[in-house]
């Protein structure tokens, strides 16, 4: 049976991502922090006996290379790099550390996974999925930490993607909001974006609607496909300073 790791599999898109590719006949390794919230995800399986869970703190260097070793032998298909959090805020006013760690989580700890399994992937003919985000198609007051990352996550995988053209299928996951459990993480403020709001479920069948044909960049869904239109129409200054304004606790 092929063998895909979900980073991030204890909610939201990872539990989503969980479902449908077990639905699609793979085993899974789920990644996570907590044993009782992948358990959930667990809870929520088929075939749980067909599934295993792995540990990492991706925000420690450590536990990702420890997270790597511990692949080694293994003849994985597939890889979703999903975990990830963002720190809404001013940038000056939010902690350093927490503002690093989202660096670490959501570029650093793909980059060192995908670099390790892609020889491995590329032998299997498998999948690399990379969860990115609308939110690094354009800078983003109170979220610039974030942003940034993730149009280093877009920019990365887009790259990686067109180097193993027609060896290894990719693709660039980029969802606007969703109702996960990624608000509460960040801290934004409730309420905004909620017209673009598109369910997990749509997201992560959109991104496999697009591995199936062969990977690619996907914005899932009518409202996030509006979303990323408007952003690419809007000149930044005006989009920044609407953004600066809206985003504004
Ligand atoms: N929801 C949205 O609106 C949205 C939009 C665009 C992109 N995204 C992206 O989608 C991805 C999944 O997020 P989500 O929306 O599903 O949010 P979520 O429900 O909060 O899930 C985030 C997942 O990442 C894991 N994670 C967080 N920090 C970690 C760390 N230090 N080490 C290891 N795992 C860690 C969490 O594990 P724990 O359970 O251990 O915390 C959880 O499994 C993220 O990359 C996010 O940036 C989300």
């Amino acid at each position: 049976m092929k063998t895909v790791l979900i980073t991030g599999a204890s909610g939201g898109f990872g539990t989503e991502f969980a479902m449908q590719l077990e639905q699609q006949g793979y085993a899974l390794l789920l990644h996570g922090r907590d044993k009782a919230r992948l358990k959930l995800t667990l809870d929520a399986l088929q075939y749980p006996e067909r599934h295993r869970f792995v540990f990492a703190d991706l925000s420690s260097r450590k536990e990702t290379e420890e997270l790597i070793d511990s692949l080694a032998g293994l003849e994985l298909y597939g890889l979703v790099n999903n975990a990830g959090f963002g720190v809404w805020g001013g940038f000056a006013e939010t902690e350093c550390v927490a503002q690093a760690d989202v660096l670490r989580v959501d570029l650093v700890a793909p980059v060192m996974l995908a670099h390790a399994l892609i020889p491995t992937l590329k032998r299997n003919q498998g999948f690399m999925i990379n969860v990115s985000s609308l939110a690094g198609e354009t800078p983003l007051p109170y979220m610039a930490t974030y942003a940034a990352v993730k149009a280093g996550m877009t920019f990365w995988s887009e790259a990686i993607r067109a180097e193993h053209q027609g060896e290894l299928k990719v693709v660039t996951l980029a969802p606007g909001p969703s109702p996960t459990g990624f608000r509460d993480v960040s801290g934004a403020p409730k309420g905004k974006g909620n017209g673009f709001s598109t369910s997990a479920a749509k997201v992560v069948s959109s991104s496999l609607q697009t591995l199936q044909a062969g990977g690619g960049y996907c914005v899932p869904g009518w409202r996030h496909k509006c979303l990323w239109l408007i952003q690419k129409i809007t000149p930044r200054f005006i989009s920044l300073t609407i953004m600066a304004n809206y985003l504004k606790k």
